[in-house]
């Protein structure tokens, strides 16, 4: 169904009807259509993509390079991926949806078990939607309070891990931080002052109305584990 929708979509593009347009910065403010990413007439492939061989990553990272598009700010290199305790800075794709050893199961949300590879693999898009700016940047689910980690890491959700009985153990997320002695709150910065005493935000622990998340502690790109630098796009 959902080859049969791109390619109606993308046939009444050619034909000159009213296809809906993509949000900014993938539309009209950068020369953006549809068929910079997609391939109206070849074979039907897996899902139409304009790269050569036909995956994501690779129609994201041709544009998302230093010099791609037009002078982008928001560049990654496969360079970046994470291998898990071996190298990079970024959240793996292109790998398995599933990972036992990092707690990561199927997906269970529909929307991102629809945006998996054929082969179940993660792919930019399974976190990013490139035509909806709805959920900036560009994500499928809201992320405020873990949604889109904990469809994959449930494992980790505080009400599977902090029984400390045995069996997986990780840290509590979704408890607010304590205002008690035993904590800093707010989180202590890498000068010893409350955060964000050293001007450097993006070191700074994201307490989300006061509750701990996998995005306290986790960056998803360009993320390193030096607090005394400037992480990000
Ligand atoms: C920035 C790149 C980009 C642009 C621009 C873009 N698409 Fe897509 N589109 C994608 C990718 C990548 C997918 C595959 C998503 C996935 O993995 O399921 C996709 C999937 C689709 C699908 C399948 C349904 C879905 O959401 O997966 C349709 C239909 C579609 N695109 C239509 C269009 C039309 C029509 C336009 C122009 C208005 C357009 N696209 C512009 C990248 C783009
Ligand atoms: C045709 C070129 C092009 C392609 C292909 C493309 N992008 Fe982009 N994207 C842009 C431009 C231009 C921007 C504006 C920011 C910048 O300059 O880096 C942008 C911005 C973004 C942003 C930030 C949005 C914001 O509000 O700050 C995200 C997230 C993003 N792209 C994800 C993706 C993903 C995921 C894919 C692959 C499915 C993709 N892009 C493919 C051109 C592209
Ligand atoms: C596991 C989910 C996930 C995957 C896979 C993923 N992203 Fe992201 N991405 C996010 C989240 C969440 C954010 C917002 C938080 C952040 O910026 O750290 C983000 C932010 C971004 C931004 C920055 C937007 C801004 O305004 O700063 C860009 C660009 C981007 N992603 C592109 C990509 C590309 C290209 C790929 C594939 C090569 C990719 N992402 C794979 C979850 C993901
Ligand atoms: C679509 C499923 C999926 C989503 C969504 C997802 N993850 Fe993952 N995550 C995985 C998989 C699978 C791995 C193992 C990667 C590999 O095999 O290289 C992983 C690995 C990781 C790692 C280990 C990285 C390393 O280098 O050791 C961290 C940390 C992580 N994820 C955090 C997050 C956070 C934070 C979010 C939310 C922004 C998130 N994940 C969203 C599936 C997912
Ligand atoms: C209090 C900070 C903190 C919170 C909250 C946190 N993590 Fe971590 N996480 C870490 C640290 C530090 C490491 C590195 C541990 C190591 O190298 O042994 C790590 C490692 C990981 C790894 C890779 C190693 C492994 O055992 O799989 C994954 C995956 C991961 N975290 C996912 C998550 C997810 C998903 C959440 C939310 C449910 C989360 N983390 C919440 C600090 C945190």
């Amino acid at each position: 169904m959902r080859h049969l929708i791109l390619v109606l979509s993308l046939v009444t593009l050619v034909c000159g009807g009213n296809a809906e347009a993509t949000d900014d910065p993938h539309g009209s403010a950068n020369g953006i259509a549809c068929g910079q990413c997609h391939i109206a007439h070849r074979a039907l492939g897996q899902i139409l993509v304009g790269s050569t061989n036909g995956l994501v990553s690779t129609l994201c990272l041709s544009c998302h390079t230093p010099g791609g598009w037009l002078n982008m700010t928001r560049t990654l290199s496969a360079a970046e991926k994470a291998v898990p305790g071996t190298s990079g800075s970024s959240h793996a794709w292109d790998v398995p949806a599933t990972n036992s050893a990092r707690g990561a199961q199927t997906p269970q949300n529909q929307t991102l078990l629809d945006h998996l590879a054929a082969d179940g693999s993660i792919t930019c898009a399974t976190c990013h939607d490139p035509h909806a700016n709805t959920i900036p940047p560009f994500l499928r689910l809201d992320n405020s309070a873990d949604a889109l980690c904990l469809d994959c890491h449930r494992q980790r959700d505080n009400a599977s891990v902090r029984t400390y009985t045995g069996g997986e153990l990780s840290h509590p997320v979704g408890v607010t931080l304590p205002a008690g002695s035993g904590y800093h709150d707010p989180p202590l910065d890498v000068d010893g002052k409350p955060q964000p005493s050293d001007g450097n935000t993006t070191n700074d622990f994201v307490l989300n109305g006061g509750v701990v998340r996998c995005t306290t502690c986790h960056g998803v790109h360009k993320t390193d584990s030096d607090s005394g630098t400037v992480d990000g796009f």
